[in-house]
């Protein structure tokens, strides 16, 4: 039948395209930046140099202190690059328009790295490079597709941006051809009818007089499966990246009862961390002042704010202030803090990011199990501690990577879970 061919010339068409489409994805995958190595000896120097000198404020899928690196290769030159990367407060200072931007953005400098030999920076690219292409890992994806994280967010509107490319391009390339068919089937149709004195065998005849159909096509079974297998793409799409970003919070910066600002005390004031979060470093918890921190100052200053009179206000009644709890792990887990700050000696920016620019306290990283694990991984002990020197002598033995959190049992169900 006529609609039959038509649904089977659609299939054609969408294979031929599909096919066209991968081998242009694959193109792009199996190439190098120039001047980058896909040498896998090259590759891993490349992360054990990352590792030992930029992992701490930077990742290839996340943005930790600094920006994710993903890509970072075609940002900019590989030359440029070099030269950011061993002077960036040179760079910055020079005028750059991209590296002031940058640092517009992050308010930090970077440290020079002029100890770095050319050849070991363009290994930690080629190393950026076979990451970017190996895209993020489980945690990272879904920080890619949670609400807030701006720079992440980015990177999956590019792909869905392609996905719905992709889409749009095979909708538009069916519609021009059945249009065209149409006309064509018509024209046909009406030059056969004109001319007298052909003969049409009983088959051919049927065919003729067959109406073009719109409705027989949108019914037939090559359209309905196409419709369905678009229809698919799109419903599965959209679950997953729902179903990754179940439970997680990151970017949660819900209003506070008072208006107190990080940015203020924190990062203007320089207060240190410790002396409001009092538990931090002897602690499981970090702990919330109490309202009588806060008076250590505020009994003189600024006493006339309405917000400064709310502490006033708490302190008369005797009740505490309601601060809205930010960042929650669920009971069945076990995190604490002077683990991590006193003895892992992390930094609380690593966790909780630039707080002392944020007005508002934000939930900067995913809290989820992959994230712990991710660290956990990746993370090296600091060995100056007693407690782990005959452990580090029997890793040393035994292997010739440094001591990682997993090795001293990080990855333990256990350790984490009550
Ligand atoms: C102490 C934190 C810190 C360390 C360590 C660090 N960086 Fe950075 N990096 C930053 C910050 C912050 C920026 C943003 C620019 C700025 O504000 O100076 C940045 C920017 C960059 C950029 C430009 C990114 C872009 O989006 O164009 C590259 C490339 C880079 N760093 C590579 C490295 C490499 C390679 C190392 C290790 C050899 C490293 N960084 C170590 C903090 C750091
Ligand atoms: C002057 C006291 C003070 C100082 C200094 C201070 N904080 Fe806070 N912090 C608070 C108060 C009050 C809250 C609760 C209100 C809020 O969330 O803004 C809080 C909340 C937080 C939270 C969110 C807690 C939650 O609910 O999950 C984090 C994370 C945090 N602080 C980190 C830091 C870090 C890191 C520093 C140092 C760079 C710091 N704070 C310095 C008073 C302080
Ligand atoms: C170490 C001293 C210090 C501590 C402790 C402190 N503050 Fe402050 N706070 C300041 C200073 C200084 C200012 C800025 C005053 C100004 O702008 O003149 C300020 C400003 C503020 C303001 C802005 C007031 C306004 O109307 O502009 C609020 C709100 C505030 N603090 C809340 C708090 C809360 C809540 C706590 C306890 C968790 C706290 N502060 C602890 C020093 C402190
Ligand atoms: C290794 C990651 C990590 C580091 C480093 C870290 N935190 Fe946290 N922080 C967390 C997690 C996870 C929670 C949520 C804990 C929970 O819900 O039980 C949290 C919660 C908090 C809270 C809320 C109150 C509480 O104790 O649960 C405050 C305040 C806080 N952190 C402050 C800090 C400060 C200040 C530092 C640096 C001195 C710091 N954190 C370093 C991961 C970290
Ligand atoms: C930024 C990196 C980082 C993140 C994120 C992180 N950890 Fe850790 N964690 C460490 C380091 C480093 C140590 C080792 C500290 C030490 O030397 O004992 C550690 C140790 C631990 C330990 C003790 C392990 C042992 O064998 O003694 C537990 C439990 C733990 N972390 C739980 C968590 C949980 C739960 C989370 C997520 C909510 C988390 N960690 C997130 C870096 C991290
Ligand atoms: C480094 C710490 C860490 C280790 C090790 C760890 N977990 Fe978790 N796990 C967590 C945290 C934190 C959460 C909560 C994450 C969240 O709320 O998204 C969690 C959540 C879970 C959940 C999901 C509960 C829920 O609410 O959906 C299960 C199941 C689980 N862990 C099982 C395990 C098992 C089994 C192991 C051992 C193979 C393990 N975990 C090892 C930190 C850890």
């Amino acid at each position: 039948m006529l609609t039959k061919k038509i649904s089977c010339f659609f299939l054609w068409t969408i294979l031929g395209l599909s096919i066209i489409f991968s081998s242009y994805a694959q193109d792009g995958a199996s190439n190098s930046a120039p001047g980058l190595s896909l040498d896998a000896a090259v590759i891993e120097k490349g992360k054990s140099i990352f590792t030992a000198n930029c992992q701490q404020c930077h990742a290839v899928h996340e943005q930790i202190v600094g920006p994710k690196l993903a890509n970072v290769y075609e940002r900019q030159s590989i030359p440029w690059l070099i030269n950011f990367i061993k002077y960036p407060q040179k760079v910055i200072e020079s005028g750059d328009a991209y590296a002031v931007n940058l640092y517009k953005q992050y308010k930090q400098f970077m440290p020079n790295h002029d100890f770095l030999k050319d050849d070991e920076i363009i290994a930690i690219l080629s190393w950026i490079q076979d990451e970017t292409k190996k895209g993020p890992s489980v945690a990272s994806t879904a920080s890619a597709s949670s609400t807030t994280d701006a720079p992440s967010k980015s990177d999956s509107a590019i792909n869905s941006n392609l996905l719905m490319i992709v889409i749009g391009l095979l909708l538009f390339v069916l519609l021009a051809v059945l249009t065209v068919m149409a006309i064509l089937v018509t024209t046909l149709t009406k030059y056969i009818n004109q001319r007298e004195g052909i003969t049409l065998s009983e088959e051919d005849r049927e065919y003729l007089e067959q109406r073009f159909d719109i409705k027989k096509i949108l019914t037939s079974q090559g359209f309905i499966g196409i419709a369905t297998a678009v229809f698919i793409i799109f419903v599965g799409k959209t679950v997953l990246d729902g179903l990754f970003s179940i439970g997680v919070q990151q970017g949660y910066a819900p209003d506070q009862p008072i208006k107190f600002s990080h940015k203020l005390h924190a990062g203007y004031y320089d207060i240190q961390c410790q002396y409001c979060h009092t538990g931090v470093e002897k602690d499981k918890h970090a702990n919330i002042p109490s309202a009588n921190i806060c008076m250590n100052c505020h009994n003189a200053i600024k006493t006339t704010s309405p917000e400064i009179q709310k502490i006033y206000q708490a302190i008369e009644n005797d009740q505490p202030i309601q601060w809205v709890r930010v960042h929650n792990l669920p009971d069945l887990s076990y995190f604490n803090h002077a683990q991590h700050v006193k003895v892992g000696k992390i930094e609380c920016e690593t966790c909780h990011g630039d707080i002392k620019n944020m007005e508002v306290v934000q939930q900067h990283s995913l809290l989820t199990m992959g994230w712990c694990i991710d660290c956990h991984r990746k993370t090296e002990i600091q060995t100056d501690n007693k407690y782990y020197e005959k452990l580090s002598t029997i890793h040393a033995a035994s292997s010739k990577e440094p001591m990682r959190v997993e090795n001293i049992g990080g990855l333990e169900c256990s350790k984490c879970h009550y």
